[in-house]
Order: C-alpha cells, then sequence, then structure tokens
C-alpha cells in the first residue's frame, strides 16, 4: 500500500496493514467504557455531542444512512483498522507538517475519486491534527458535509476535536486557514489513548492544566492530588479529568463560539506555544506547558497573580513530566515573536491568570511584552 507523503486510500475494510491494539496500558480501562458520559454543547448551528467513554466500535451506530468516508492516519490504521467501519478511507501523513494546504488538497482529490456528494458523511479518527483537517475539508468540500470524530489522543479529546475549529497551518503561521464549524459528534474513546505514544500522551495533560487553571480550582485541586494515577491511565480518574475538562470548554464555547471574547482565554499559554513550536520541534502541549509558565510569570510580574500560583502551576507540570522552561536564546523567541506582529498589529492578546481558577485577557503592545520578556530571562 502506498503511504505518500500526504494521502493515499484503503478501499473497504478490513485491509492487510490492520493488527491488534497493545494492551499493556490497558490497565481497568473497561470500567472507563461502561461508563459513558454526553456533554451537548449548543451553540447557533448545531448541537455537538460529545461522547466520553464510548467505542470506536460503536461508531456506525452515530451514522446517518447512507455514504461516509474516513480520514484518519497511518497510526490508527495500523492499531484499529480492523474497528473501522466499512467505508473508504484516506490516510494522511502525520504530524503538524501534515498540517497543510497540500494534505487539503490530496483530500479533495480522494472525495472527487470517490464521488463524494453532499449527501457524504465525513469521519476523521485521530488526534488533533487529523480532527482539525478532516473538520476543515468536510466544511468547505461541496460548501459543507456532515462530519464527526473519533478522538484518539488525549490532548484531542480534552481539547482539539471539540469546540468548531479546524483548520490548517499556513507558511509559519499556525492554524492559519480554517474554518469554525461544529462536529455533530465525538466519540472519545478511552481505550485508545492505551496505544498513544507515552510523550503524546503526557503532552495532552497541558491542555487539562489549562482548563483547570482557567477556570475550576478544584479541577487543578483535583489534579494535584491525582497526577500519579491519571499518568497510570487509572480508569476513574482518567474519566473524570477528559469529562471536566470538556466541560469547561463546552461552557466557554457555548457562550463565545467564534472567539470574539470568552473564548480567547482559552489560549492560555498559546501566544508564547505557537512562537516555540515555529522554533522546536516540541509538540503542541509540550510548547503550550512552556507557554503557560511564561504567561502565568508574567501574570505575576504584572502584579496579578501571587507567586505561590506560579510555583503550583510549574509544580503541577512538572508532576506530568512535562517542560517548564526552554534551553532556547531568549533573543531568538523574541525575535520569532516580532515576525509574528505582522498579523497581529502593535498589540497581541494575552490570556493571564489573577488566581488559580481564573483568567482574563490583557492588550498588551508588543514592545512591552518584550521588555517583559527580556526582563523574565
Ligand atoms: N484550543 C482553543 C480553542 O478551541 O478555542
Amino acid at each position: 500500500m502506498d503511504m505518500g507523503l500526504w494521502a493515499t486510500t484503503c478501499i473497504l475494510y478490513p485491509a492487510a496493514c490492520s493488527m491488534q491494539p497493545e494492551t499493556s496500558n490497558l490497565k481497568s480501562i473497561a470500567n472507563y467504557l461502561n461508563s459513558m458520559k454526553t456533554i451537548d454543547i449548543k451553540t447557533d448551528s448545531k448541537v455537538s455531542k460529545i461522547l466520553i467513554g464510548e467505542k470506536l466500535q460503536n461508531l456506525a451506530g452515530y451514522l446517518p444512512p447512507g455514504k461516509a468516508m474516513i480520514i484518519t492516519d497511518e497510526n490508527i490504521l495500523k492499531y484499529y483498522g480492523d474497528a473501522l467501519p466499512a467505508f473508504p478511507v484516506i490516510v494522511m501523513g502525520q504530524g503538524e507538517k501534515s498540517k497543510t494546504l497540500e494534505t487539503l488538497h490530496e483530500i479533495f482529490d480522494m472525495l472527487l475519486k470517490y464521488e463524494a456528494d453532499r449527501s457524504t458523511f465525513i469521519i476523521g479518527i485521530g488526534g488533533g491534527i487529523v480532527c482539525d483537517v478532516a473538520g476543515f475539508a468536510a466544511s468547505v468540500y461541496m460548501r459543507g458535509l456532515r462530519f464527526g470524530f473519533v478522538s484518539t489522543t488525549l490532548l484531542s479529546q480534552v481539547d482539539a476535536s471539540v469546540g468548531g475549529k479546524n483548520g490548517v497551518n499556513f507558511r509559519r503561521y499556525k492554524n492559519m486557514i480554517g474554518a469554525f464549524s461544529q462536529p455533530e459528534f465525538v466519540i472519545c474513546d478511552g481505550k485508545m489513548l492505551a496505544t498513544l505514544d507515552p510523550v503524546e500522551f503526557r503532552a495532552g495533560f497541558a491542555e487539562v492544566v489549562k482548563a483547570a487553571a482557567i477556570s475550576n480550582t478544584s479541577l487543578f485541586e483535583y489534579l494535584e492530588n491525582n497526577h500519579e494515577a491519571a499518568l497510570e491511565m487509572e480508569d476513574a480518574i482518567l474519566e473524570k479529568i477528559v469529562y471536566e475538562s470538556v466541560r469547561i470548554k463546552a461552557g466557554i464555547v457555548e457562550k463565545d463560539e467564534k472567539e470574539t471574547g470568552e473564548r480567547r482565554k482559552l489560549n492560555f499559554g498559546h501566544t508564547f506555544a505557537h512562537t516555540i513550536e515555529n522554533l522546536t520541534d516540541m509538540l503542541h502541549g509540550e510548547a503550550v506547558s512552556v507557554g503557560m509558565v511564561f504567561a502565568a510569570r508574567l501574570s505575576e510580574r504584572l502584579g496579578f497573580l501571587d507567586g505561590k500560583g506560579v510555583i503550583r502551576i510549574e509544580e503541577l507540570l512538572r508532576n506530568f513530566r512535562l517542560p517548564v522552561a526552554l534551553n532556547l536564546d531568549a533573543d531568538k523567541v523574541i525575535n520569532a515573536m516580532k515576525k509574528d506582529k505582522k498579523r497581529e498589529g502593535d498589540a497581541i492578546h494575552v490570556v493571564m491568570l489573577d488566581r488559580i481558577g481564573h483568567a482574563f485577557t490583557r492588550e498588551i503592545e508588543y514592545k512591552q511584552l518584550e521588555e517583559l520578556l527580556y526582563d523574565l530571562r
């Protein structure tokens, strides 16, 4: 089978490339699977159902009758090929480098080849990158097809696949071309986390810590008390963490789907993270971890957050084995941020904290930000 740079297709499953998922990390995850919880995200356009604890094997039950096509990546195909429903599969590349207009181009070619029409349902199965690309392809192909996701990484279950932001990177800019368009459903299958690369699994906790830090003190305390069990994939703990994180995001998205105010809080740490991702090979979650520490220190420097708050954030991220500092020349970071200035104007919205569990945004001029970053060096 040709696993080309962007997209190729396996026609109808089961296929030769599939194999059984590894079970080493499964622990007692069976209970997690038996306790599905649903969160409805209600926006003007639709109700998006987030199904926490649902199984990939039940996917077919959520699909409308008729044609469907799956967009996924090689890794999912390797572990879960046998469990996919019998629809044409488009396989896209992995990693941020695949989140491009070229990948979309390939996907559109495949949709044309398999005669996708307005009635075709698109299913994205994968982590944040697959969901971002599949959601965008579905949102614009023939002015919009119905779509849903099976979200397979922790980061995507708690953040990326939920809330209707989709798109691709363009030139050096992350998520520059995209749309707001809600998936009809998101299946968050805890069992699929067992085959995740451990580094990727841990990176997902950055978005969990973010959700807690910006709006839920008790989730933050829960994470402080249960990080080891969460890293061990204890079923009940992981379920609670995914559920609470999605609940926080759902509440914010319902208030401000198109990010004109409240939703900006979800970008806590991300202003810096995007620059860090441009400069390093860090995973998104790892860069968000470092970015949150920057943002927390900035909040302290400007007199909003006390030092103890900064220490708690750093410590929690460290406990999730996430990076909290960057071995990069600060000048490089500042120069990269200045280049981003082209699209932001003279000021930038930075999300800050005034206590653990409460965030707000401040417009800061780049010049002042630069001085603050130099100070923090
Ligand atoms: N990941 C941030 C948001 O969905 O708004």
